[in-house]
């Protein structure tokens, strides 16, 4: 695989070709997802839950994801490496300058933050500086408790038609990617054919432009499983076997299937 960039996934977009991401927190996995071919690595705050042992992304701080990125950028150097803003890292215009840049220097060629139109200012001023962005939206961790569980998000129309002009707002701020998450797939569907940016889905259907999973969640690691995930190690308990199964499971839309999508 050649080094990824922004334009690459534009390309693959344009072209109709899905891609898959996956997530990593150290060396070790991140030069197993670049030999696997894999276009982007995630270093998530989910690193909170699945390698820290909390029960949610809030306790996860800026030294955490600044200590994984690097970890990560050392062992991969292909893969689009997209680093985490955690819990609060970016409740101020300076503060996301501030700590886009540490995770920048850390290693992470694009940053993501979780939320919509409040984010506006942020993206432009990250974009305006060179800072590539990934929004986040539909089932933000980071809200959980104002978003009362780890629930789907956009059922009633209200809510998608929300979730819609969020897409819209990130996308002209200057956001090069988005990830949704926990939306039906009608609407992640629309949103996906509606913007020019690539849309990564995870628990929200075939039609987006590329698939997110987390690492140890699909290789079964975990102790909860959600729905939206499929174990790919299962078959052959090989690492590198699975990530590959993931990969073309992505690419051919034969993952997800019904059973991992929300209605
Ligand atoms: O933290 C994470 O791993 C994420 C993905 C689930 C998209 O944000």
């Amino acid at each position: 695989m050649k080094a990824v960039n922004v334009n690459t996934l534009l390309s693959l977009k344009s072209n109709g070709e899905k891609f898959p991401v996956i997530t990593a927190y150290d060396s070790a996995f991140a030069r197993q997802i670049e030999l696997a071919g894999i276009e982007v690595v995630l270093v998530g705050d989910s690193l909170g839950n699945v390698v820290l042992g909390y029960t949610s992304t809030v306790p996860v701080t800026m030294d955490d994801m600044l200590h994984h990125t690097a970890a990560v950028a050392r062992g991969n150097d292909k893969s689009l490496l997209i680093g985490d803003m955690p819990f609060m890292s970016y409740a101020t215009e300076e503060m996301t300058m501030d700590n886009a840049a540490l995770l920048m220097q850390a290693g992470a060629q694009m940053v993501k933050l979780e939320g919509g139109a409040w984010l506006e200012e942020s993206i432009f001023m990250l974009s305006e500086r060179g800072i590539p962005v990934c929004g986040h939206l539909g089932l933000t961790p980071q809200s959980v408790n104002k978003l009362g569980g780890y629930k789907v998000q956009g059922r009633d129309e209200e809510a998608a038609q929300t979730i819609f002009t969020d897409a819209e707002i990130l996308q002209t701020a200057g956001a090069d990617l988005l990830v949704l998450e926990c939306v039906p797939t009608d609407l992640a569907g629309r949103i996906s054919k509606h913007l020019d940016i690539p849309v990564i889905g995870i628990g929200a259907g075939p039609d987006t432009d590329a698939q997110v999973l987390v690492l140890y969640d699909m290789l079964g690691f975990s102790p909860r499983i959600p729905k939206f995930t499929k174990n790919f190690l299962s078959d052959t308990g090989d690492v590198q076997l699975a990530l590959k199964a993931y990969a073309d499971a992505v690419r051919s839309g034969e993952f997800p299937a019904p059973e991992h999508c929300f209605t």
